[in-house]
């Protein structure tokens, strides 16, 4: 394996060290017994001598999820339908959170309402009798990496456009995320109840940048709506369910959970607080789970709608309370054994993460001044 000095390759080829001496020398390589050859240099040497070598390439250290086999592929059988993951991203003030408010207003049972609906970010409403899980982003800071992961996590992505305000930095920023992660787009041109509203004019702009509309000949499916008529708002969700079964979206509801932490805090009387959207698997009370450097034991766990549940499966938000410190939005989270394994892997993580900081450290870059400590 490499490196290797003069001398541990002489022994390696089984020749006099002298004799390997003399040939670099040959070579026009003044190298001392004690010195480091390159890989070329072994190759010819070990040549003259009648030798081959075999270059052992080092082994890629393993990551925590391999080494404690934390994800691993589910076989075709094992998975089941799962609710889409719908992000709603866009420019600031477009309606995003107006729009998941209309939407949850008309679309969560009274029933279901009953309950305070604490603010989480992340909810799941009834549509036609299928689920439909949504998330909100914030539209206002510059470039989170929550909005960048959230692309990732997510199986639709809804960009709200203000009709009257037309395509922003935001709206592009979305776009690009969206498209690098691979996740179908739905445009909801909002505040069309607005005087200023002009539909076309939005059309113009995002063909501008690269999503021509449905009626324009294209393939991006925009619905003209208001958060504040519901104008719009039924046929945007009928869009949403349509793209999702063309989706046929799975998962294995039947194994130890791994999600995805959509927000966090510390809560005064409850400690470390953590909305999860499960991904694969079922999180339950009582679970052992990680995340990062945070770990602990599910004491407790509620839905959306605040009321205690046992279990979440595929695609269902959570919120959880027992980890030992506040996790980061969006990191993974995982469902593992037992306590000891879950305070493991978040011990390797903390050393893991120290590692990193310290070589972040050495490259200050614009780029770096961003990320989040
Ligand atoms: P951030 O989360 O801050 O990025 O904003 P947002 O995209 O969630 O926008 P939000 O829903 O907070 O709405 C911003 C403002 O626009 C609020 O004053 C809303 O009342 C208003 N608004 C949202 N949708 C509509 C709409 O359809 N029509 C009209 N007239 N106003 C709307
Ligand atoms: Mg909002």
């Amino acid at each position: 394996s490499m490196p290797i000095t003069v001398k541990e390759f002489a022994n390696e080829l089984n020749v006099p060290l002298a004799q390997v001496i003399t040939k670099l020398i040959g070579l026009g390589v003044m190298a001392s017994q004690n010195e480091i050859i390159d890989e070329d240099t072994c190759i010819l040497i070990a040549d003259e001598f009648g030798k081959e070598v075999n270059i052992v390439q080092p082994e890629e250290e393993k990551s925590i999820e391999e080494e404690f086999g934390l994800d691993f592929e589910d076989k075709e059988f094992q998975l089941k339908p799962r609710p889409p993951v719908v992000t709603v991203m866009g420019h600031v003030d477009h309606g995003k959170t107006s729009l998941l408010d209309e939407i949850k207003k008309s679309h969560v049972r009274t029933s279901e309402a009953g309950g305070i609906t604490q603010h989480i970010g992340a909810y799941t409403v009834n549509i036609d009798d299928k689920k439909v899980t949504f998330l909100d982003t914030p539209g206002h800071e510059a470039f989170t990496s929550m909005r960048l992961r959230g692309a990732q996590i997510t199986d639709i992505a809804i960009l709200v456009v203000a009709a009257d305000d037309g395509v922003m930095p935001q709206t592009l920023e979305a776009i690009s995320h969206a498209k690098s992660a691979n996740v179908p787009i739905i445009v909801a041109i909002n505040k069309i109840d607005k005087p200023s509203a002009n539909i076309d004019r939005v059309k113009q702009e995002l063909l501008e940048n690269g999503l021509l509309a449905e009626d324009w000949g294209g393939d991006t499916i925009m619905v003209p709506v208001s958060a504040k008529t519901s104008e719009g708002i039924d046929e945007l969700l009928e869009m949403i369910l349509l793209e999702a079964e063309m989706l046929e979206l799975k998962a294995n509801p039947n194994r130890r959970a791994i999600g995805t932490i959509i927000e966090a805090k510390l809560d005064k009387g409850k400690g470390p607080m953590a909305t999860v959207l499960v991904q694969k698997g079922t999180l339950r009370f009582g679970d052992n789970v990680v995340s990062g450097f945070s770990s602990g034991r599910i004491r407790a766990m509620t839905d959306d709608k605040n009321r205690t549940i046992k279990k979440a499966g595929p695609s269902m938000p959570a919120v959880i309370l027992g980890l030992s410190d506040v996790p980061n939005a969006g990191d993974l989270i995982y469902a593992v054994e037992d306590e000891k394994v879950a305070r493991t892997i978040a011990d390797k993580n903390k050393e893991s993460n120290r590692e990193n900081r310290i070589s972040l450290n050495n490259r200050v870059s614009l780029e770096n001044l961003f990320d989040r400590i």
